[in-house]
């Protein structure tokens, strides 16, 4: 018997030390006693960190929409699969069972048929956060085709390159969307990506807005008509345990973005694992995570991981400050939210504002909370705990990443007791090992190094889609036969971990991974920029804001300032999207680099960040008299 269910710190440990000492006994139970097979494995993990290639229940045949949907029929079909709470509080919110789901799901499936779409093709998704937008990954996974969300605030540029990259074949997108007071004209921006996109042969639109807007004779369809027509039942395609279920994109040190492939059976246990151990997830409840379903979290744990264990999630399509900064604690209180999982920016904006905005709305309900992205603060975690969870919801402070499918360190609630800014212990399955600069493991409590991970675990991400060399040299290469994470953490007296943020050329803002390269490229197209380097720096908010460090033309040292501050920015938005927009430009006449040209961005990092008392060596710089200029010039 599996101990699917863990419900003591005792219990924990007794777990955790089993998934370690014989991983494959731990998972194997795991999947045959809580999963639908058509067929099951013929190994449970093969696994080499050289090549590198790790795959999971080899042999068995499934398909996930299986597990999310028709296997909770029989037990549980009018149960309500997700609440949709739309943008505006005065909108009905929507409550679809398990029964609908499947219906919505199947007719979707044979109208992305009907449309050519077979096994393997890439989709994208470009949709604001709407039923439909989970119901577009399901009925993909139905037939087998890879769905490729991408999240509706990247640009149309952004957009583009993440659809060359795969070849998708259709894009799924909506007539527009809602955002607080405002609406976002989502078609044109495919449109304008879809200029430099042979690929792509169909746009299935979405009536969401009502806007009036271009359709592309033959390639773009209405989607609502398709469905009427469409038949409500459509045989899953049976899937091998390691065809890919979906590519999402992540931002890595150089321009182009990784598209991390998720493969099936393993992506689907783990996901359901975690959900139910890191939620405490009973039947009954009504669970509610704030991310969107363009980002990981979403995937996992808004649509697979919970639809795994038949549970009811929410779909939240506003903002949290819209109509007011009450909005959160209002939908708390009005679908009585069991489990609330968000971002720690959110948590630092909504501290911000007037406790009576919190006060206003009954928020017994809730048992857990959960906080995911970044590294949460002190005061932003008593905040959370005192306020929200009034000091009777334990809080989840759960580490993982686009990469790691799954969460990986994290508390397990009523098990686990909670530390402020502490991720806490390791899942289990998850070997965590610290590593300092010569490659060797940091072994001991009260230590810091850069978190790897020494032994495959499910949910992996199994390669980079069309670059397995960039997948073996971004986390394999670091550090021999380990998974290099691109995290620094440090491991406290009782071994608790804490991220202390990344160690390579990724920013984390308002809980979006952002890579310095693309930036700094976007940047650079700017005709009076020379040359630019951006680093990232304390914000109360968003945890990171960004500071660029630009080197003008001559022709740019001549105009005003701030209107080319105006337009970096105005280029920034339309290459990546407006979350990458920098708060602060300096323009410098040089910046700091080593004598292999390299940027020093450590340097610039700390002049930023206020901190110039302990700048290091800045003698063996190519150009150390530049450190001053900067200086004296920060704002
Ligand atoms: C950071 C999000 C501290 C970390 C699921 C990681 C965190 C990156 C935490 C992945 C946390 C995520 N505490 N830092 N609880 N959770 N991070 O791919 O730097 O969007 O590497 O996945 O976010 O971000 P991603």
């Amino acid at each position: 018997m599996s101990n699917y269910h863990i419900k003591h710190l005792e219990e924990y440990f007794q777990v955790y030390r089993k998934s370690v000492r014989n991983p494959e006994v731990f998972w194997e139970e795991i999947a045959e006693e809580h999963f639908m097979w058509r067929k099951k494995w013929d190994a449970v993990l093969n696994w080499d960190f050289k090549k590198p290639e790790v795959t999971w229940f080899q042999g068995a045949q499934l398909n996930i929409t299986e597990n999310c949907i028709d296997r909770h029929l029989q037990t549980r079909g009018d149960k309500t699969a997700i609440v949709f709470e739309p943008n505006d509080p005065k909108e009905k919110a929507l409550h679809i069972s398990y029964k609908e789901l499947y219906e919505r799901v199947n007719k979707f499936a044979n109208v992305l048929k009907s449309q050519g779409i077979k096994k393997g093709d890439r989709v994208c998704i470009y949709l604001p956060m709407i039923p439909e937008l989970a119901v577009a990954l399901l009925a993909c996974a139905r037939i087998g085709a890879i769905h490729s969300v991408v999240f509706a605030g990247f640009s149309s540029t952004a957009l583009a390159t993440r659809i060359n990259d795969s070849d998708c074949k259709m894009v799924i997108t909506s007539d527009g969307s809602y955002r607080g007071a405002k609406t976002i004209d989502l078609k044109s921006i495919v449109d304008e990506g879809l200029e430099s996109c042979s690929c792509v042969e169909t746009v299935l639109v979405v009536k969401r807005i009502h806007n009036s807007i271009q359709m592309k004779e033959g390639r773009d369809k209405w989607l609502q008509p398709l469905l009427d027509e469409a038949y409500g039942e459509c045989a899953p395609e049976i899937m091998n345990a390691e065809d890919p279920l979906f590519i999402l994109y992540t931002s890595g040190s150089t321009g182009m973005p990784k598209g991390m492939v998720h493969t099936t059976a393993g992506y689907m246990v783990y996901t359901a694992y975690t959900f139910k151990n890191v939620f405490q997830y009973k039947e009954e409840d009504v669970y509610w995570c704030t991310a969107d379903i363009g980002w990981i979290t979403g995937h996992s744990y808004i649509v697979y991981g919970p639809l795994a264990n038949g549970a009811t999630t929410v779909i939240s399509e506003g903002v949290p400050n819209y109509p007011d900064w009450g909005r959160f604690w209002e939908i708390v209180e009005k679908h009585k939210i069991t489990q609330f999982y968000t971002a720690p920016t959110a948590i630092r904006a909504l501290a911000k504002e007037n406790l009576s905005y919190v006060e206003k709305y009954d928020l017994s309900s809730l048992k857990v909370l959960g906080t995911v992205g970044e590294p949460i603060n002190e005061e932003a975690w008593h905040w959370y705990n005192d306020n929200i969870g009034k000091k009777k919801s334990p809080i989840v402070d759960t580490w993982w990443q686009t990469e790691t499918g799954g969460i990986m360190i994290t508390p397990i609630p009523f098990s686990t007791p909670t530390k402020p800014t502490y991720a806490t212990l390791p899942f289990p399955g998850i070997q965590p090992a610290l590593m300092d600069e010569n490659g060797q493991e940091i072994h001991g409590n009260q230590v810091d190094g850069r978190l790897c991970i020494k032994f495959p675990w499910p949910s992996m991400a199994r390669t980079i889609w069309g670059n397995h060399q960039r997948y073996k040299e971004t986390y394999f290469s670091a550090f021999e036969n380990m998974y290099f994470t691109g995290d620094g953490a440090l491991r406290d007296e009782v071994g608790y971990y804490r991220i202390t943020g990344r160690v390579d050329d990724v920013i984390i803002v308002s809980g979006h991974n952002l890579g310095t390269a693309p930036i700094e490229d976007a940047i650079n197209e700017h005709p009076a920029v020379a040359e630019s380097a951006i680093v990232g720096f304390p914000h109360d908010i968003k945890g990171n804001a960004l500071y660029g460090y630009v080197i003008l033309k001559e022709t740019g040292e001549s105009r005003d300032h701030d209107n080319v501050r105006k337009e970096i920015n105005q280029i920034i938005t339309e290459h990546i999207g407006p979350i990458a927009k920098l708060d602060k430009i300096q323009f410098t006449s040089g910046l700091p680099k080593t004598r292999s040209g390299k940027i020093m961005r450590r340097i610039l990092r700390k002049i930023a960040s206020n901190e110039t008392e302990n700048l290091g060596d800045t003698s063996t710089l190519l150009n150390p008299e530049v450190v001053q200029e900067i200086m004296d010039n920060v704002l």
